[in-house]
């Protein structure tokens, strides 16, 4: 199998399932550390940073359908090699400010390796589209080496999320294809969520500033 250092016991293994536990692996491995990461903000700064995270493994289905589309053979190696997002994990944040916070948190620890950040905030897509993305690499430590896994990490505000949802919701129901009415109301939506955010976070600002004071 194309995973570099992968034990040799696993030549016997079934290649689907191994992969699978490897996956599971690493979105505990990146759960936990965003665990701690918000328990350490939490005594830092009084305030949770983080509204919900969710995690999931892309389905059979849609990894066949998405190497299929990059012109790929549906293989356990091209899945490895070709793919960044068969692990996921979507923090949602109170604030603007908490994504950058767990973004640049979770690059500078010393096992992580930033494949590729797409800043989706910075520069919001066409359609008002907002969210910051991340794919990193995490060593996994087996009883008899370590191996490194890909995983995408979505962070973005809750308002950013209830955008993002309805957007799917309209975009799925439409085949991608919804009424112009309808995407620019969407996009009307997704600015006025941005401004939103905005405010929000200058309100924390100056709440954090008077709760410093005493
Ligand atoms: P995928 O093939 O969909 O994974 O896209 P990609 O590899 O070009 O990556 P990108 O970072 O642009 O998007 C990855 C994921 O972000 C998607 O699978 C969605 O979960 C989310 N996403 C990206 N763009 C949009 C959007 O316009 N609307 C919504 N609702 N979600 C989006
Ligand atoms: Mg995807």
């Amino acid at each position: 199998m194309a995973i570099p250092n992968l034990p040799e016991e696993y030549d016997q293994l079934d290649q689907w399932t191994t992969l699978m536990m490897l996956y599971n692996s690493a979105l505990k491995e990146v759960q936990t550390r965003v665990n701690i990461l918000s328990d350490e903000f939490q005594h830092i700064n009084h305030y949770n940073p983080i509204e919900h995270v969710k995690a999931r493994i892309k389905t059979p289905e849609s990894i066949v359908k998405k190497l299929k589309r990059l012109g790929f053979e549906a293989t356990i190696d091209n899945m490895y090699r070709e793919l960044h997002d068969i692990a996921g994990i979507r923090i949602v944040c109170s604030f603007t400010s908490d994504i950058y916070y767990l973004a640049d948190a979770i690059s500078r620890q010393n096992d992580v390796e930033v494949l590729m950040v797409k800043d989706y905030i910075a520069n919001p897509k066409p359609n008002g589209y907002r969210s910051y993305h991340m794919v990193i690499s995490v060593p996994i430590y087996l009883s008899s080496g370590q191996v490194e896994m890909k995983v995408e990490i979505q962070i973005r505000t809750i308002a950013m999320d209830f955008w993002a949802s309805l957007e799917h919701k309209i975009q799925y129901k439409f085949e991608g294809a919804a009424p112009e009415h309808m995407r620019e109301s969407l996009k009307e939506c997704a600015d006025m969520a941005a401004v939103l955010d905005e405010r929000m976070l200058a309100l924390n600002e100056s709440l954090q500033r008077e709760e410093k004071k005493v």
